[in-house]
């Protein structure tokens, strides 16, 4: 049984995640310092031993959790340890399949519009963040699990949906903006703007050109000229430590839903290969092992 730290929590999960970031692991140790590695970035199960200086979970509790570094911390392990800024209750009436869908894929929306696109999210404060409403945001990457409005905010914005081809021509996407003045900000959920370098001329001139990345693989040169952000799930933990207990609030709110469809891809820590080979061919789903 490993030993917790101070603030610690130990998990024996019942149901892992498989996310993109786990084959990027496997086919080219995108965050893999070196091996022998255990991976897994996400898992939910019963809480074991926690540390002397936890106070929010006890033995017994159910939880969800992100796993931040996973040398040998990963989830696909008997039980994992997890930091408990990381670590989320288990509402009762989601499953463990469910539960373990959740963490990163909210940690990265609300860092997203919090973060990236300066956006204070009422409850969960952070820095640098304006009430001012922004008019327009152009979403690279809309159908992402992270990135649909109504997943994120649960505000039904109005919206307009664009072939991808619309990427390469900043007056075709600028056409679909109000008054065809270009919008104020971009989040690109697939790191599609470095390729697609068009989509910067769709920001507003007069607006405040806000580019919100999210981390799709290492070494990502931010463009010049706008006010980039790069983000992760950890970008919220790094400017509110509590942006777990947050999720928690939204759930029993029932203002937060499951952002993705969840697909058991089978049982048993085996099942991870079999989610390792399907996860490329995936989007919009999350897949999960039961364990
Ligand atoms: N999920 C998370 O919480 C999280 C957190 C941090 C970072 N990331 C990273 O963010 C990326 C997206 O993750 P995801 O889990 O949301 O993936 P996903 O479920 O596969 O969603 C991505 C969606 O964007 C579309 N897409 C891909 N490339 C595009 C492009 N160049 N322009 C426009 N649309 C494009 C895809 O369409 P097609 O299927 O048709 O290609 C797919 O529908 C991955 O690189 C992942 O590692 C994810």
């Amino acid at each position: 049984m490993p030993k917790p730290g101070a603030h610690e929590i130990t998990t024996r999960p019942k149901a892992v995640s498989i996310n993109t970031i786990d084959w990027k692991n496997v086919q080219f140790s995108a965050l893999v310092a070196g091996w022998p590695c255990v991976l897994g970035i996400e898992g939910s199960g019963t809480v074991e031993p926690v540390g002397e200086r936890v106070t929010s979970f006890k033995p017994g509790d159910e939880v969800m959790s992100w796993i931040q570094r996973t040398q040998f911390n990963g989830a696909f392990q008997d039980v994992y340890k997890a930091h408990e800024s990381v670590v989320a209750k288990k509402p009762a009436n989601l499953s463990f399949e469910e539960a373990t869908s959740i963490p990163i894929t909210y940690l990265t929306a609300a860092a997203t519009i919090a973060v990236g696109l300066k956006v204070h999210i009422p409850g969960l404060p952070t820095k640098d963040t304006t009430e001012a409403p922004l008019r327009s945001i152009l979403v690279l990457g809309g159908s992402s699990g992270f990135t649909h409005p109504s997943r994120t905010t649960q505000i039904s914005w109005g919206h307009v949906t664009l072939e991808r081809s619309a990427q390469q021509d900043a007056a075709i996407l600028k056409a679909a903006t109000p008054q065809g003045a270009g919008v104020d900000a971009i989040i690109d959920a697939v790191g599609a703007g470095s390729a697609e370098t068009a989509v910067y001329g769709a920001l507003r001139e007069d607006g405040p050109k806000l580019y919100s990345l999210v981390i799709t693989r290492p070494g990502v040169d931010l463009p010049e000229g706008i006010d980039a952000t790069l983000v992760g799930g950890q970008s919220i933990l790094d400017e509110n430590q509590n942006a777990m207990k947050y999720l928690n609030k939204l759930l029993d709110e029932d203002k937060y839903k499951l952002p993705l469809n969840v697909e058991v891809v089978g049982k048993g820590f085996q099942a991870i290969e079999t989610g390792l080979g399907k996860i490329m061919k995936t989007s919009g789903t999350k897949l999960v092992v039961s364990l």
